[in-house]
């Protein structure tokens, strides 16, 4: 499973891109927002620091206006994957972007349905919003796990990204579900390579080096 960071702050990107462990970033307008710069400025920002899939979401809700969005952003640079919302003007839009080589990120996607439907479209991701639907009181992961397998058997190119993830145990559920991407949020990320026994070992280790007789 590869890592995205789900954020659109450079200096995170910057620092978790050091760890050597990150394949793409994702974004979406709360995320961009958040930032307070300009969305194009702040795409380009991301790709000069990742060379990995970077997604960049349509605001439009006609197909028309989501192509217009993704030939542009598209055409900013390689690297940026376009976001399309999972209605049915998000599919026709999945559809000609195929056509056109515009790689696509079907997102929002809270059920099996619209996963596969993705899928018959030719999006190159789909992302179901696991913490989201959490939120509402049911288990998330419970319709990717059953996607991941189909996905493969009908021998479609469609990627999943598990995304909305609160959690480092969504991270474990997302690698275990098969899922082929989390993107996972700044803090997540930090709390994934934490863990307190590592902490204690260090400082023991650190404190019987000191008792090693040095010449
Ligand atoms: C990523 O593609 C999504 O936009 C993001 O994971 C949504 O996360 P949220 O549900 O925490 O807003």
């Amino acid at each position: 499973m590869r890592i995205f960071l789900d954020t659109a702050n450079v200096e995170h990107i910057r620092e978790i891109n050091s760890w050597g462990i990150l394949s793409g970033v994702t974004t979406n307008p709360t995320l961009i927002a958040r930032e307070g710069k300009d969305f194009k400025k702040t795409l380009l920002e991301i790709c000069d620091i990742v060379d990995g899939p970077i997604s960049a979401e349509t605001v439009s809700l006609s197909a028309e206006g989501m192509l217009k969005e993704a030939r542009e952003f598209s055409s900013w640079h390689k690297n940026v994957i376009v976001k399309i919302p999972a209605v049915a003007e998000g599919l026709k839009a999945v559809k000609q972007c195929k056509k056109e080589g515009i790689k696509t990120n079907f997102t929002l996607v809270f059920s099996l349905n619209q996963a596969l439907l993705a899928a018959l479209a030719g999006a190159t991701y789909a992302s179901p919003f696991v913490g989201r639907i959490d939120d509402t009181g049911w288990d998330g992961f419970e319709f990717v796990r059953d996607l991941v397998p189909l996905l493969d058997y009908y021998k479609y190119e469609t990627q999943i990204i598990a995304a909305s993830i609160r959690h480092p145990m969504h991270v474990v559920e997302a690698a275990r579900a098969g899922a082929h991407i989390a993107t996972i949020p700044y803090k997540v990320i930090n709390q994934m390579i934490k863990h307190p026994l590592t902490d204690i070992g260090v400082d023991k280790f650190l404190k019987d080096w000191e008792k090693v007789p040095k010449k």
